[in-house]
């Protein structure tokens, strides 16, 4: 196709503006913030919400083993695998209406507007809906990608449980059931190439008024859980030269692991999320403590020598107690190709949007993906960088400028490669 005839596609900034909306009604939370949980009921519907947009316009829906779902726009010839662009839809527990659900919908609108112009494509354009992004119901995250590309066991990660001892793989079939009419996608099927929008998550492109950032990679992560065992008394009978306080030794060793973390040039991100004291009753000595930490850095020698420290540091700290650290996640520094981030500079040029290079602090399914085929990243803008946060917010006009950009991009890839 031409170059002019694809600059006279728009997307629809008032239709992509509303269902970011109708999507946030879909596990909204009262303080106007969104707890959808991968495969949850809420998470559920709207695959079924998408599935039926895709289903009225003949676009063939397929879901894998394990429940990543796809959306696909034909392409007129047989030996291209398609161009796949989306993000996830489940949220942490007090998330935004826009991390992950904007990346999706800014693809669904990609492949309706390509369609409004009954453009015939050479590849199949996908949206994609990895499953279980977030890692918040199932540990760890970004199960979905890694899965189909193979970077982790299928049979394992169906196995992971919630909190209530329901599996994966039974959360999977919940979803195959709700979309029974759905298509079986084998994981791993080829992919020509990827793009992911997704909120930046971070103040660099609004503090510097930029509309599109073109991410060049994403840094490196290891999480851990950490688990101190002392061992349960009573409060108010047993002396301190008696106690395995397993909160007290935890509290020594959280303030080792800031002390080797801390870092004057502001690099390192070490966060303990998640901190659990057992019996958790007001008079009994806790007898065991559960933490996490998520360790980020763009170096992957600085992951490895501060990340290895982690097990020492508990081991010599904890004077009274025994301690045990599982490293549940880990992922080195990914940088992206070329290719892709030249296709987005390029039509960020052409509609005369300003643009940026950076790099993601945020972990994106985008990570698995640059390990299976050309793969690149568009940012928007958000309000004060704020994410993982009821109060996440990024602008109808950022949006439309983002997913102009991944039709744009779509568009040129297909004449590309
Ligand atoms: C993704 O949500 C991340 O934690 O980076
Ligand atoms: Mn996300
Ligand atoms: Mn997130």
């Amino acid at each position: 196709m031409s170059r002019d005839k694809h600059k006279l596609l728009r997307v629809d900034p008032e239709r992509l503006w509303r269902r970011h909306i109708d999507m946030s009604k879909l596990g909204s939370t009262d303080r106007g913030g969104v707890n959808r949980a991968a495969l949850t009921i809420p998470d559920v519907e709207l695959h079924l919400e998408l599935a039926s947009w895709a289903r009225e316009r003949n676009f063939e829906v397929e879901i894998d083993d394990y429940g990543n779902q796809f959306m696909r726009r034909a392409g007129s010839e047989p030996q291209c695998h398609a161009l796949v662009s989306g993000s996830h839809s489940d949220t942490q527990p007090t998330g935004g209406r826009f991390d992950g659900i904007s990346g999706v919908l800014a693809a669904m609108e990609a492949l309706e507007v390509i369609d409004d112009a009954q453009i015939c494509t050479r590849h199949p354009i996908e949206v994609v809906v990895w499953n279980n992004e977030e890692g918040t119901r199932f540990s760890p995250s970004d199960m979905g990608s890694a899965v189909y590309v193979g970077q982790t066991p299928i049979e394992r990660m169906l196995a992971a449980t919630d909190d209530e001892g329901v599996s994966m793989a039974i959360a999977v079939n919940t979803l195959r059931a709700s979309i029974d009419w759905a298509i079986e996608r084998q994981l791993g099927t080829p992919i020509s190439a990827y793009l992911e929008l997704h909120i930046e998550q971070g103040p660099i492109l609004e503090n510097e008024n930029i509309d599109i950032g073109i991410v060049t990679g994403i840094q490196g992560t290891r999480k851990f859980e950490v688990r101190i065992t002392g061992e349960e008394a009573h409060a108010g009978t047993t002396p301190e030269s008696n106690r395995q306080d397993a909160f007290m030794d935890a509290v020594k060793v959280v303030n080792a692991l800031q002390e080797i973390f801390f870092d004057p040039e502001d690099k390192v991100r070490f966060t303990i999320g998640r901190f659990e004291v057992s019996p958790g009753s007001l008079a009994v000595v806790p007898g065991h403590v559960l933490f996490t930490i998520d360790f980020r850095h763009p170096e992957n020698t600085v992951l490895q020598i501060l990340g290895d420290q982690i097990a020492e540091v508990c081991k010599k700290t904890a004077t009274r107690c025994t301690t045990q650290v599982v490293e549940t996640r880990s992922a080195p520094s990914t940088l992206f190709g070329n290719v892709v981030q030249e296709v987005i500079e390029e039509c960020a040029k052409q509609r005369t949007y300003s643009f940026k290079y950076l790099p993601s602090g945020a972990g994106h399914d985008a990570r698995y993906m640059n390990s299976f085929c050309p793969t690149g990243m568009v940012f928007v803008p958000c309000r004060k960088g704020i994410s993982h946060n009821e109060k996440e917010y990024a602008s109808p006009d950022s949006l439309a400028k983002g997913a102009q950009v991944v039709v744009d991009s779509l568009l040129m890839l297909d004449g590309l490669i």
